[in-house]
């Protein structure tokens, strides 16, 4: 197993918690950036990640700023050495309908889900290219592929996150960095509790295996694509929705 240096994005939140734990379990130096503006569920967090306190550390930063970006991932390199693996977990919702969107709600969005995946590649990528290995993952979502009412900006920004994999995986597949996305479903998060219990009864009556996902199933296949024997999967995206959409 490879001692790798990961990133997480979105560290302490609902996927990102179980993905910091996946890949500590997989022998890996664990960061979780994620806001400093939550005590309480950084708390936890600490928590939850007790059995691998010597193995995940976390970094207050702003994913929408770029400029807050590098500097978190330079206090990163400094402290634990070149980041190998990075994933881009962190994203908000602002639900409504189209017809009541403000500019603002249009805006957050996009600029914490889509902005911050640019702002973080494009701080890590160099390394990654110039040392020949790299793993990018970023946490698309289902609702990218289908649309949902009232997610205008929310599916708009994770469609436009797998379109920005598939260009930066043809940039730096001969560097031995690999992007790939994973489109998450419907699964049991702070983000998905929020939906009104109505609204949300009637999304898990639409999921052919009957229940919503659990993090750890979204973890273990970020887990697999950030390994060092997945190097042939690239631009790929790999859905895990419980059947709500299916494609090939
Ligand atoms: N399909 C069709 N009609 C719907 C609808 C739906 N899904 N949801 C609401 N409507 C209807 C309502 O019945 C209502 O009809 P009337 O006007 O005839 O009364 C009307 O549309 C409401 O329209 P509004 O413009 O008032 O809608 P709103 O601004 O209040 O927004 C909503 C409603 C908050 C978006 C609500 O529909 C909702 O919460 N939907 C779920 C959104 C969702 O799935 N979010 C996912 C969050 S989790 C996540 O994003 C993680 C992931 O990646 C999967």
């Amino acid at each position: 197993m490879s001692k790798r240096i990961a990133l997480v994005t979105g560290g302490i939140g609902g996927l990102g918690t179980e993905i910091c734990k996946h890949l500590a379990r997989s022998g890996r130096t664990v960061v979780a950036a994620d806001l400093g503006s939550r005590p309480e569920r950084l708390a936890e967090f600490k928590q939850e990640t007790a059995e691998f306190a010597d193995r995940i550390f976390f970094e207050p930063f702003n994913v929408a700023d770029f400029d807050d970006c590098a500097a978190m991932i330079k206090r990163v390199e400094s402290a634990h050495g070149p980041i190998d693996i990075l994933v881009n977990a962190a994203g908000i919702t602002r639900d409504t309908s189209l017809r009541k969107m403000s500019p603002q709600q249009w805006v957050d969005v996009l600029k914490i889900n889509l902005d911050g995946v640019f702002n973080m590649c494009r701080n890590v990528v160099e390394s990654m290219s110039e040392r020949g290995f790299g793993r990018i993952v970023n946490i698309s979502s289902v609702n990218g592929q289908t649309g949902q009412f009232g997610q205008t900006n929310y599916s708009a920004a994770k469609a436009g996150m797998h379109g920005f994999t598939m260009a930066l995986a043809r940039e730096v597949a001969r560097k031995g960095v690999t992007a790939n996305s994973v489109s998450p479903g419907y699964c049991r998060t702070a983000l998905v509790q929020a939906i009104p219990e109505t609204v949300r009864n009637q999304i898990v009556a639409g999921i052919p295996v009957g229940r919503l996902g659990e993090p750890s199933e979204i973890a273990r296949v970020v887990d697999f694509l950030a390994a060092d024997e997945s190097g042939f999967i690239t631009g790929a995206n790999i859905p895990v929705n419980g059947g709500y959409f299916m494609d090939f």
